[in-house]
């Protein structure tokens, strides 16, 4: 029997590279930024699977052009918002990610972020590059504690849990807003579900843990810059379009919130000329949160384990839609 032929939109760690060519027809994408639509249009024609990344858009168009042998597209990411879910499963098209794996590694860089910024760590290390530590100072670069600090947890799913349990170890306080109020999840972690507005006037971190939706575009704007403290640290590592930029950079630059720190932005990249990338209180970095060697593989082999069983007619262990099994 023709191996399925299947299309990798990225070179991903070589343990799931290795998996997909074992069982697949593959091409890959070698190139260091994604591949062009008209490329990606041309090479999924023809397609039984795709292993595709966050930076490629999959909509109808794109499935309609891979045809109607398309089975699976196994996403490289626990995040799927660059995928028309709706559209692949009214096509009966199986769509995967990557949860779990990357859970501590990410809410591990969140914290990263928050006590980066609380410290004012990149700063400070500007400072020395730059020539400028002349001597030990009483004033010098004085930051905010994280210990028994109020943080704010937007979001209680996975990552949202794990940033709750690395604030147990700083004796922090701990409150969170989640859409679906998993009130059940928080409990164990000593964290208090609260609504929106309390969160944001409570907190002196406040730490975005929800998926990109139409929901949650731009959820934090600038009546919530208005309600926070102006002491209040913002830090992302969830999705850019889940705070609108214009509205940070005013509340940034106005005092109306001290900080941020950023995994993720509006746009991605953010270009290198950005008026955010003015401002000294924020750091943005590009979107590593899961970058860890040890993660990257795993998704790598997870990723190509739900391609795999998607191409084999198997229920993919990560399923996104699973209606599309439902309904056969
Ligand atoms: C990374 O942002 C992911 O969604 O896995
Ligand atoms: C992702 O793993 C999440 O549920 O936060």
């Amino acid at each position: 029997m023709a191996k399925p032929k299947v299309y990798v939109t990225r070179i991903i760690p070589q343990a799931g590279l290795d998996m997909v060519h074992a069982f697949c027809e593959a091409e890959v994408w070698e190139g260091e930024t994604p591949p062009p639509r008209e490329v990606l249009l041309e090479k999924v024609r023809g397609l039984d699977g795709l292993l595709s990344l966050l930076t490629d858009t999959i909509d109808a168009e794109l499935m309609d052009t891979a045809g109607p042998q398309l089975k699976v597209i196994a996403n490289y990411a626990v995040g799927y918002d660059n995928i028309d879910v709706a559209a692949a499963t009214a096509r009966g098209i199986l769509v995967t990610n990557t949860p779990g794996v990357l859970t501590d590694t990410t809410a591990d860089f969140a914290f990263t972020l928050l006590m980066a910024a609380a410290r004012r760590v990149v700063e400070a290390m500007d400072y020395v590059r730059a020539g400028k530590w002349l001597t030990w100072g009483p004033t010098l670069l004085l930051g905010r504690d994280v210990h028994h600090a109020t943080l704010g947890i937007i979001g209680m799913g996975r990552i949202g849990q794990g940033m709750a349990r690395r604030a147990q170890g700083f004796d922090m306080r701990v409150l969170y807003y989640d859409p679906y109020c998993r009130r059940e999840k928080g409990a164990e972690f000593g964290a208090e579900c609260v609504d929106l507005d309390t969160l944001l006037a409570e907190s002196d971190f406040v730490s975005v843990h929800v998926p990109l939706t139409p929901e949650t575009h731009h959820m934090i704007g600038a009546e919530q810059f208005k309600r926070m403290k102006p002491t209040a640290i913002l830090i992302n590592s969830a999705r850019g379009p889940i705070v609108d930029p214009d509205a940070l950079y005013e509340a940034l630059k106005n005092g109306d919130i001290a900080y941020a720190a950023l995994d993720v932005t509006e746009p991605e990249p953010l270009p290198a000329d950005h008026k955010l990338l003015t401002l000294p209180n924020i750091i943005v970095c590009p979107h590593i949160a899961s970058a860890s060697i040890a993660t990257r593989t795993k998704m790598a082999t997870m990723a190509a384990e739900n391609l795999i069983a998607g191409l084999k007619g198997e229920r993919p262990p990560n399923l996104v839609n699973p209606e599309v099994l439902e309904s056969k």
